[in-house]
C-alpha cells in the first residue's frame, strides 16, 4: 500500500494533523492508523480540560508562560513555551469551530477552571470528560473528509528506514529517512508494508510501563521505542509524571480511574490517614502546588502511615454544583459505594503523562528525515521537568498545527518523486512459530511493570536504579530471543516496546545526578547550576 501522508494515531495529534493535511491536499491521500478502535485513545480519558489563555482581563500570555516555566523546573524551552501558549489560543478556537463543545456561563462567557500550578483560572472543559467531547468533534470531522482512510486494529511494528534495505545505520548515521511502515493488521493477522512520503507519529504516551497508571492500554510508547530503534534521537525519558489523584480501587491496577486536579482546583483537600490536611507542610500552594510537589508529599504520608492511599475530601462541595462540573466522578465513585458529600475519595498517586519523548524542533520534524512526532510521544521543550496541567491537549493541536504547515511544504515540494523504499522487502516470517505459551509474554509484562514501578517510581535512588537496570537487561534478552523466533503479536511487540521505553527511562534517570522536576533522586537531592536535557 501507498500513501501520501501516513499518520499513526487517532488521538488530538494525529487526527488534528490529518485533519489540517486533508484539507490543505484534497487531492492526496491521508491514511490513519490505530492500534485498536479510533476512539480508544489518551485523548478520550483527559478530563479536566484545555489551558488557553481566554480572558485577558484578568489572564495574560505572560502569566501562562511563566506558570508553565515555573513547573518546568528550569528545563523548559522558553521560545517553545511562548509559542505553545501564544498559538494555543487559535488551536482552540479551530477545534470549538470543528464541533468542540466546552461549558459556558449563563452570560455566554466559558467557564474556566484551575489547576495545580496556574495562577488564574483558564481551563476550558466539557463537565469532566473534555478529552471524550474533543476526540468526538475532530472523529465527526475526520468522517467528512473524502480523502482520509481511518484504519483500526493496525498496529504499527516498526518504521521502515534504510536499514530495510540492508544498510548498516547507527545513532550517527546523518539523513536517516523514514519510507514508511511495517504494519500488523490484525484482520488478516499479516504484516503488510506501507509507504508513504511523509509519516506523522502521534502515538501517545507509555503509562502502561507501570503498574498504576491513568492511561488506557494502548499507551505503551511503541512510538517512542519505534525511533529508537530507528536510531532517532529521544529526549528527557526520565521525567514521567505520576497524576497525584487516581482513584484508589482494592484490585485495580493497570488502568486507575482519575480523580481530575480540577476537583482541588473547586477546593478539593487531600487528608492523611489521621484525617490532617497535610499539603500545607509541603508547600505554600498547598493542594494546589505543581504535580511533582503534590505526588511527591502523598507518597511521603503513605510511607510514614504504611497505607496504599491517602484521601480527597469533598464533603464540603455544594452536591450540585460537585454533580454539575464532575459528573463522571460522581457516578463513578457512588459506583463503587463512595458518596462524596459523605464519605472521603481514597486516592493515590499513578503514572499519568511522559514529559520526554522523540525529540522534535519547533515543526514537529524528527531527527529522522520525512518523520514528523506530535503529542504525547513527542519532546517539544514544552514540558521541561514537569508538565503543568492541562498544557498537553494544548501542545499536541500547536505542533500538529506546525507539523502540518511544515510537511505540507515539503511534500509539495517533492510530491512528483517516487516512493522511497520502493525496494524494501516484504515482512521476513522465516524462522518464526506461532508462541507456544502466553504465559512468556505476560509474566515478563508483570515482572516489568512491578520493577519499574518498586525501583523508578517518584522517588529513586542509585541502587534502585541499578537494580532496575540489572533486570531489563534479563528481559531484553529473553524478549529479543523469544521475538526472533515467534510470529509477531501485538502483545509481544509491546513488550519489546515496553521494554525499550522503560530502559530509556532508566538510563536517563541514572545520567542525570540532580533532583529536578519529576525526577527525585535521594542520592542527589540538590539542582547542578549546569541545567541538561538528556538525550539518548
Ligand atoms: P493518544 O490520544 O494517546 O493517541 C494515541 C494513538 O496512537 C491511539 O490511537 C493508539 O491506538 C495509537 N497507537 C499507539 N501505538 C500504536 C501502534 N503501535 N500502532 C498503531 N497505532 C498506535 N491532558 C490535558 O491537557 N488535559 C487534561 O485534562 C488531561 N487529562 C488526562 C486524563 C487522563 C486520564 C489521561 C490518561 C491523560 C490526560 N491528559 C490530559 C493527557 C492527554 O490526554 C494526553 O497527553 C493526550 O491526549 C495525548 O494525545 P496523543 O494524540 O498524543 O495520543
Ligand atoms: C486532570 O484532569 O487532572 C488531568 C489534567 C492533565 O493531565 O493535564
Amino acid at each position: 500500500m501507498q500513501t501520501d501522508f501516513l499518520v499513526i494515531g487517532s488521538g488530538i495529534a494525529g487526527l488534528t494533523y490529518a485533519l489540517k493535511v486533508a484539507e490543505a491536499c484534497p487531492d492526496q491521500t491521508v491514511t490513519i492508523l490505530t492500534k485498536t478502535q479510533s476512539d480508544e485513545t489518551n485523548t478520550k480519558y483527559a478530563q479536566g480540560g484545555i489551558a488557553g489563555v481566554m480572558d485577558f482581563d484578568k489572564d495574560s500570555f505572560a502569566k501562562h508562560i511563566e506558570d508553565t516555566l515555573i513547573a518546568g523546573d528550569g528545563l523548559c524551552n522558553k521560545k517553545i513555551v511562548e509559542i505553545v501558549v501564544k498559538e494555543g489560543v487559535e488551536r482552540i478556537e479551530e477545534i470549538i469551530e470543528w464541533g468542540a463543545n466546552f461549558d459556558k456561563e449563563s452570560d455566554g462567557d466559558f467557564k474556566l477552571g484551575k489547576e495545580g500550578g496556574h495562577s488564574e483560572s483558564r481551563i476550558l472543559h466539557h463537565k469532566d470528560v473534555t478529552g471524550k467531547e474533543m476526540e468526538r468533534a475532530l472523529l465527526e470531522a475526520i468522517g467528512q473528509k473524502p480523502n482520509i482512510k481511518l484504519l483500526n486494529h493496525c498496529f504499527v511494528v516498526d518504521i521502515i528506514t534504510q536499514h530495510h534495505l540492508g544498510y548498516l545505520i547507527t545513532k550517527s548515521t546523518v539523513d536517516v529517512e523514514c519510507y514508511g511502515v511495517y504494519v500488523l493488521n490484525l484482520g488478516t493477522n499479516k504484516v503488510e508494508k506501507i509507504l508513504a512520503k511523509i509519516t506523522m507519529l502521534a502515538s501517545g504516551g507509555n503509562g502502561q510501563v507501570y503498574r498504576s497508571t491513568t492511561n488506557p492500554a494502548i499507551a505503551t510508547g511503541d512510538g517512542v521505542a519505534m525511533v529508537y530503534r530507528a536510531k532517532g534521537r529521544i529526549e528527557n525519558m526520565e521525567f514521567i509524571q505520576f497524576h497525584p489523584t487516581a482513584l484508589y480501587e482494592t484490585g485495580i491496577r493497570g488502568h486507575n480511574f482519575l480523580i481530575t486536579e480540577a476537583v482541588r482546583g473547586d477546593g478539593g483537600i487531600l487528608r492523611n490517614h489521621a484525617g490532617e490536611a497535610f499539603m500545607e507542610r509541603y508547600d505554600e500552594r498547598k493542594d494546589l502546588a505543581p504535580r511533582d510537589i503534590v505526588a511527591r508529599a502523598i507518597d511521603n504520608e503513605m510511607k510514614i502511615a504504611g497505607t496504599e492511599h491517602v484521601f480527597l475530601d469533598c464533603r464540603h462541595f455544594s452536591k450540585e454544583k460537585f454533580v454539575e462540573h464532575f459528573p463522571n466522578i460522581y457516578e463513578k465513585c457512588l459506583s463503587i459505594g463512595i458518596d462524596i458529600s459523605k464519605n472521603l475519595i481514597p486516592v493515590t498517586p499513578a503514572a499519568h503523562y511522559s514529559c520526554g519523548g522523540i525529540k522534535t524542533d519547533e515543526y514537529g520534524r524528527t531527527s529522522i528525515k520525512n518523520l514528523y512526532a506530535a503529542g504525547e510521544c513527542a519532546s517539544t521543550g514544552l514540558h521541561g521537568a514537569n508538565r503543568l496541567a492541562s498544557n498537553s491537549l494544548l501542545e499536541a493541536m500547536v505542533f500538529a498545527h506546525r507539523a502540518y504547515t511544515d510537511s505540507v511544504k515539503d511534500f509539495n515540494f517533492r510530491k512528483n518523486e517516487p516512493f522511497g523504499g520502493n525496494l524494501v522487502g516484504d515482512w521476513k516470517t522465516d524462522g518464526t512459530n506461532a508462541p507456544k505459551e502466553m504465559i512468556l509474554i505476560t509474566q515478563s509484562v508483570k515482572e516489568l511493570k512491578l520493577l519499574m514501578s518498586d525501583y523508578v517510581g517518584i522517588v529513586r535512588n542509585n541502587e534502585r536504579l541499578n537494580r532496575a537496570m540489572k533486570r531489563l537487561d534479563l528481559l531484553y534478552v529473553e524478549t529479543e530471543a523469544l521475538y526472533q523466533k515467534t510470529v509477531v503479536s501485538p502483545q509481544l511487540c509491546e513488550l519489546r516496546n515496553m521494554i525499550t521505553v522503560a530502559y530509556l527511562i532508566v538510563k536517563s534517570a541514572e545520567f542525570r545526578h540532580e533532583s529536578r522536576g519529576l525526577h527525585f533522586n535521594t542520592d542527589y537531592p540538590g539542582k547542578l547550576p549546569m541545567i541538561q536535557n538528556i538525550i539518548l
